[in-house]
C-alpha cells in the first residue's frame, strides 16, 4: 500500500503519476525502463482500466514489455508504430538543460532510439537525480562484444583528451559473466566524476568503432517531472521555460502497488 512506500519510492511514484496526466487518448507512447518508469507503466494501466484510455506502447526493454502487458497496455514495436507522440522514461542524472545520463538499467540503446523517435520526451525522477554537472553517475556505453577490450582501450585513449575528472572504465558484470543487453551487447561504465562538455563527449564516443551508443541524452528531453517523498512534484518545461510546484495525493483506492517489480 502507498503508506508503506519508502520516501524514494513515493518520490518516484508521484513523478510517474503526474507524467501520466500528459497522456491523451489515442497516443502512441514510448515506455521507459527502470524503477521509476515501472511506476509510470502501472499508472498508465490504471488509467486504461478506470477511464478506458486507448494507447499503444513501445517498450524500451523486455522487462518493460512484460510489465506493460501485465497491466493491460497494448504493446507494439517501434517499426509498427513508426513515430511516437510521447516517451516517458526515468534517468540516472539530469542537469539544468535537461541533458541526461541514462543506462543504469542497461536499456540505453532502445531508450535513445525510442525517445528520439518521439515528438516529446518527459523524464520522471526523484529529486536526488538533479545535478549541477553530469558525471557523478558512471556513464554507460553500449559496445559490441567483438573486440570489446580494444574498444575499451580506444575509449580510455579518447578520454585523455576530454574534460573529465576521472577516467576509469569498467565492464558491467552479471555475476561472473559480462552483462548482456537486450541487443546482446556489453556495457562499459565510464567513471568520470565530472563531465565538462557532455555534447562533445557524446559525439566523440560514438565515433569509436565498436561503440554502439552512449548514455548521454542531449537535446532529447523536453520536460522533467521531479518527485519528492512528501508528494510534491515540480513540473519543469525546458521549451516553455516554466516550472510549477504541485502536490499528488495518494489515493486510498490505488491498487497499483501490489507485486511491483522493476
Ligand atoms: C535504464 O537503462 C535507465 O536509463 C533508467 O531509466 C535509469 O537508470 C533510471 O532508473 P531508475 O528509475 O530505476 O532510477
Amino acid at each position: 500500500m502507498p503508506a508503506e512506500l519508502s520516501p524514494i519510492d513515493k518520490a518516484k511514484f508521484v513523478a510517474a503519476k503526474r507524467a501520466v496526466d500528459f497522456v491523451q487518448d489515442g497516443m502512441k507512447l514510448g515506455l521507459g525502463t527502470g524503477s521509476t518508469a515501472a511506476w509510470m507503466v502501472r499508472c498508465l494501466g490504471e488509467r486504461i482500466r478506470d477511464e478506458g484510455l486507448r494507447v499503444t506502447g513501445v517498450p524500451t526493454s523486455t522487462r518493460t514489455a512484460e510489465l506493460a502487458r501485465q497491466v493491460g497496455v497494448t504493446v507494439t514495436s517501434l517499426d509498427d508504430a513508426k513515430w511516437l507522440d510521447l516517451t516517458i522514461d526515468g534517468a540516472d542524472e539530469f542537469d539544468a538543460n535537461l541533458a541526461l545520463i541514462k543506462g543504469g538499467g542497461a536499456a540505453l540503446l532502445q531508450e535513445k532510439i525510442v525517445a528520439t523517435a518521439s515528438d516529446q520526451m518527459i523524464v520522471i525522477a526523484d529529486a536526488a537525480k538533479e545535478v549541477a554537472q553530469l558525471g557523478a553517475f558512471p556513464l554507460p556505453v553500449e559496445v559490441i562484444p567483438f573486440g570489446w577490450q580494444t574498444t575499451k582501450a580506444l575509449i580510455e585513449e579518447t578520454l585523455v583528451a576530454m574534460d573529465v575528472l576521472n577516467r576509469d572504465v569498467t565492464l558491467r558484470m552479471n555475476g561472473d559473466r559480462p552483462l548482456l543487453t537486450d541487443e546482446a551487447n556489453y556495457i562499459v561504465d565510464l567513471h568520470l566524476n565530472r563531465i565538462g562538455n557532455a555534447r562533445q563527449l557524446a559525439l566523440v564516443l560514438n565515433q569509436i568503432p565498436g561503440v554502439v551508443e552512449n548514455g548521454l541524452f542531449i537535446d532529447i528531453c523536453d520536460m522533467v517531472i521531479i518527485g519528492h517523498g512528501d508528494g510534491r512534484v515540480q513540473v519543469r518545461d525546458i521549451n516553455a521555460g516554466t516550472e510549477s510546484d504541485e502536490r499528488i495525493e495518494f489515493a486510498a483506492s490505488d491498487n497499483i502497488f501490489a507485486d511491483l517489480g522493476d
